[in-house]
């Protein structure tokens, strides 16, 4: 007999096509629960949570890089792929997380790097301790310099936090790294990489990990030959060639890594699932997304977009028309670890530069901020509503605004030494949870936060929230638990209403998802009103409001 989510002992169903429409939750492990007190939330701090997890009704977990790490970037430096970081746990840790997310019946996605490793991987060790020209080093990507006694880089290519893309060795040579100098960039020419990414995931898929999260996807295969042609800045946000010129990013040939990729999830019962994080632009996307590769890629488009009914209206109907083109399910964003919280992003006037306003300590301008949770709600109501998968970023089921404030000396992102302290990066979004209303840390664990969490954290608190009418936590879980009812064809019907300021689909079952972007209120259409992001005034939809309507 299935047991229901509501006691929490749900296994999750033998069902290959769970992801198609899931809701998925992102945990940044380090940020998330402390259970051994050393400022750093680890995997014992998730296992501890999983109640909290069932509770919110979310079908998945996807789990930033838990690896050994030396924490350059976040764990997005790996230094050893199939262990956990000591710091956070160990293997037993992880099998014991993954049981009690599988019996609260949550499935786990977990990241996987291939891009780069840690400067402290084995490998990249090997390679600084071997000759130009060895083995060891045909597994990263080594070049002589320019210039009088190859004093310059190889090339002008730029890393993405900013910077040469190359570092020079002792010996005089050059090794790519196309984000921090601590993750020199894989060479994928090299079988003995491509062998090794297949071991990982099947090491993985083997202790039941059900799906894969694929960073920075569109980079593995690159041109390096010479002369090295010029490459999109993509540190200064120039937008990507989608014609394949570029020689770093989205080129033809890392589709046949995916195609082998895909035949190894598909030796699972049910196949792992995997979406790819490429940020390349519609048309190239759903390539990485096909059955024969990934299955899914993210699709950023909501995450970039003002609020305007228009763009979502435009952004969702060609999103699903890629969909299905390429019989990948859909993917939604609204944020992630990598970017500025929604609920902060709908406070700021559109032409605000974020980064400007992030160097100015988040006061010029003041967020709106009950503008700001009012439309993050909003979105995140309607993107519930949507035909394929929500990716949910942990803290916006809080309400949670971005920290603006943090002090220079406490950054982590390695952007803002690369960029010569122009970018602040993004640690505003990773500051550790606030659990409870106080206490040391609010709750993230027993002897402090690895980035000060600021005092307004207290009143979104999880204490504060849990039970109480209104509330984004009692919002979101309400919104998730009507979720599975929606779980039916990915389809979605246009209805087309006078009034333009509201955007209004319906889904199989009578299901109408109806968002006011305006600024008057409007009447809602006939039916039983089941959730809303905000108050109603009777059968009228506030400005910034959605409504789910069941007729
Ligand atoms: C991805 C990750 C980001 C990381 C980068 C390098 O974009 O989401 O956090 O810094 O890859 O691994």
């Amino acid at each position: 007999m299935t047991k229901s989510r509501d006691n929490g002992l749900k296994a999750p169903r033998p069902d290959g096509h769970w992801w198609r429409q899931a809701a998925v939750y992102q945990i940044y492990p380090r940020s998330f629960a402390d259970d051994d007190g050393d400022g750093l939330g680890d995997l014992a701090g998730i296992t501890a949570r999983v109640p909290y997890l069932a509770s919110l009704g979310v079908d998945a977990v996807w789990l930033s890089p838990f690896y050994p790490s030396a924490l350059a970037d976040g764990g997005y430096d790996v230094a050893d792929y199939r262990d956990v970081d000591p710091k956070l746990g160990t293997l037993a840790d992880f099998d014991v997380m993954i049981r009690a997310l599988h019996a609260a019946g949550i499935r786990l996605i977990v990241d996987i790097v291939p891009n780069h490793s840690s400067d402290l991987h084995v490998w990249f060790q090997e390679a600084l301790a071997s000759e130009p020209g060895s083995p060891a080093r045909e597994r990263y990507i080594f070049r002589e310099g320019k210039g009088e006694g190859g004093a310059e880089p190889p090339s002008d290519w730029v890393s993405n936090f900013g910077g040469s893309a190359w570092t020079r060795v002792g010996d005089g040579q050059w090794y790519l790294h196309l984000f921090a100098r601590e993750q020199p960039d894989f060479n994928w020419s090299n079988p003995g990489i491509r062998e090794d990414f297949l071991t990982t995931l099947r090491f993985w898929s083997d202790r039941g990990v059900d799906g894969f999260r694929v960073d920075v996807a569109h980079s593995l295969v690159k041109d390096l030959s010479e002369p090295f042609r010029p490459s999109v800045d993509r540190a200064h946000d120039q937008p990507l060639p989608v014609d394949g010129s570029d020689p770093l990013y989205d080129r033809d040939a890392v589709h046949a890594i995916f195609e082998s990729w895909r035949e190894v999830l598909n030796e699972y019962d049910p196949p792992r699932s995997a979406v790819a994080e490429a940020w390349v632009p519609r048309p190239r996307r759903l390539l990485y997304a096909r059955p024969t590769e990934l299955g899914q890629a993210f699709n950023f488009d909501l995450l970039l977009a003002e609020w305007h009914p228009e763009s979502f209206h435009r952004i969702i109907a060609d999103n699903l028309t890629d969909a299905r083109q390429s019989g990948a399910s859909s993917t939604w964003v609204l944020s992630n670890h990598d970017v500025v919280r929604h609920a902060t992003r709908y406070a700021l006037p559109p032409e605000v530069d974020r980064n400007e306003w992030l160097l100015g300590g988040g006061t010029d301008p003041i967020e709106d901020r009950e503008t700001g949770l009012r439309r993050a709600r909003a979105a995140t109501l309607l993107m519930l509503a949507l035909p394929g998968s929500a990716y949910l970023y942990q803290g916006e089921e809080l309400g949670l605004f971005e920290v603006a404030d943090l002090d220079a000396a406490v950054l982590q992102d390695p952007t803002w030494e690369r960029t010569g302290h122009e970018q602040k990066g993004r640690d505003g979004c990773r500051v550790p949870l606030p659990w409870t209303r106080d206490g040391s840390s609010f709750g993230f664990g027993s002897d402090g936060a690895h980035l000060p969490q600021p005092a307004w954290f207290a009143g979104l608190s999880v204490e504060a929230q849990d039970g109480e009418e209104g509330s984004t936590l009692e919002f979101y879980r309400r919104a998730l638990h009507l979720r599975e009812r929606l779980q039916g064809a990915e389809e979605l019907e246009w209805i087309s209403e006078r009034d333009h300021s509201l955007l209004h689909f319906r889904r199989p079952g009578g299901w109408n998802s109806v968002t006011n972007f305006g600024d008057h209120r409007v009447q809602l259409p006939a039916g039983a009103v089941v959730v809303s992001s905000g108050p109603l005034e009777g059968r009228m939809l506030p400005p910034d409001t959605t409504a789910w309507v069941v007729d």
